[in-house]
């Protein structure tokens, strides 16, 4: 199979990290097949990145959250003859607050994009990415995959879903040919204003926060080296590893407090 005709599907890519991410393999020369939502200026961005390396670059501006838009995208691979050998599951919202202010259609957009594209886009193209000598899914989840947030009960949990079935999805294809990878930023100085407030932080958010140039390289790093479980940053995984160690009841302790200062 020629590699050079096949594209990585990066979602959520006119943006933050999904941007960071098309930026990384556009310098690696990967052909990419872009989406994000309409007007987001995804056609810009794909027609300025196939300038850099002249790999070529795809786009479909879609919302990810109407129902037939996991399909639309693979079908749109499909129709274009599009071999796509990675997939990375970026896309996200996120949100704080309590359970029982948030508006309905917050919540239903929360899982519908986090939870059901991911897990739909990645099923349409499993049987395609058997077929080939070797494939990728990384999927963007978040260092609040690891405990219970509360006022971001749902984004937490919608990251654990991502952590839990990309695990037991690699288990699943283990000694074939696809691996799977799960990312665990904990925050992301997606643009310089949110890089300022983030300065303006606790200690912890501070030394834990990456650029999304950062993140985005490693993530590449570790999908290529198939591993498994990617937490980016020294201190982000000091923090993993002593979290591990802790008796759970004492890291929600500790979860309880931080976020109950965010309020
Ligand atoms: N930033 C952090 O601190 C952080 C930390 C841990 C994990 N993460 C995770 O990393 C991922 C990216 O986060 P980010 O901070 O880079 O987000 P972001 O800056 O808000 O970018 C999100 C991207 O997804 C696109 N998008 C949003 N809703 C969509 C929809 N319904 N259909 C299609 N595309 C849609 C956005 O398009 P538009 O440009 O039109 O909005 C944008 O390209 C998410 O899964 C997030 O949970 C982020």
């Amino acid at each position: 199979m020629d590699s050079e005709k096949n594209y990585c599907l990066i979602t959520g890519a006119s943006n933050g990290i999904g941007k960071a991410l098309a930026e990384e393999c556009t310098n690696r020369k990967l052909n990419l097949f872009l989406v994000a939502l309409p007007e987001s200026g995804l056609e810009e961005l794909s027609k300025h990145l196939a300038k850099i390396n002249g790999n070529d670059i795809q786009c479909l501006s879609i919302d990810l959250t109407e129902m037939d838009a996991p399909k639309k995208v693979y079908n749109y691979a499909k129709t274009n003859n599009l071999i796509i050998d990675k997939i990375i599951n970026n896309a996200g919202v996120g949100g704080f607050g309590e359970m029982a202010d948030q508006k309905e259609s917050e919540v239903d957009t929360m899982i519908m994009l986090n939870i059901r594209a991911t897990t739909l886009l990645t099923y349409y193209f499993l049987n395609d990415l058997k077929k080939l000598p070797h494939a990728y899914i990384l999927n963007i989840s978040s260092f609040g995959a690891f405990v219970p947030i509360p006022k971001k009960s749902l984004y937490a949990a919608t990251k654990s879903y991502i952590l839990f079935f990309s695990r037991a999805l690699n288990t699943e294809l283990k000694g074939t040919n696809i691996t799977v990878s799960s990312v665990h930023p904990s925050g992301v100085a997606t643009n310089p204003r949110l890089k300022k407030s983030m300065q303006k932080a606790s200690m912890v958010a501070k030394i834990t926060t990456l650029d999304s140039s950062e993140v985005a390289k490693i993530a590449i790093d570790g999908m290529i080296k198939n591993k498994k479980l990617i937490v980016p940053g020294i201190a982000t995984q000091f923090f993993y590893i002593v979290g591990l160690m802790l008796p759970h009841g004492i890291v929600l302790r500790i979860i309880r407090k931080v976020f109950s200062k965010n309020s």
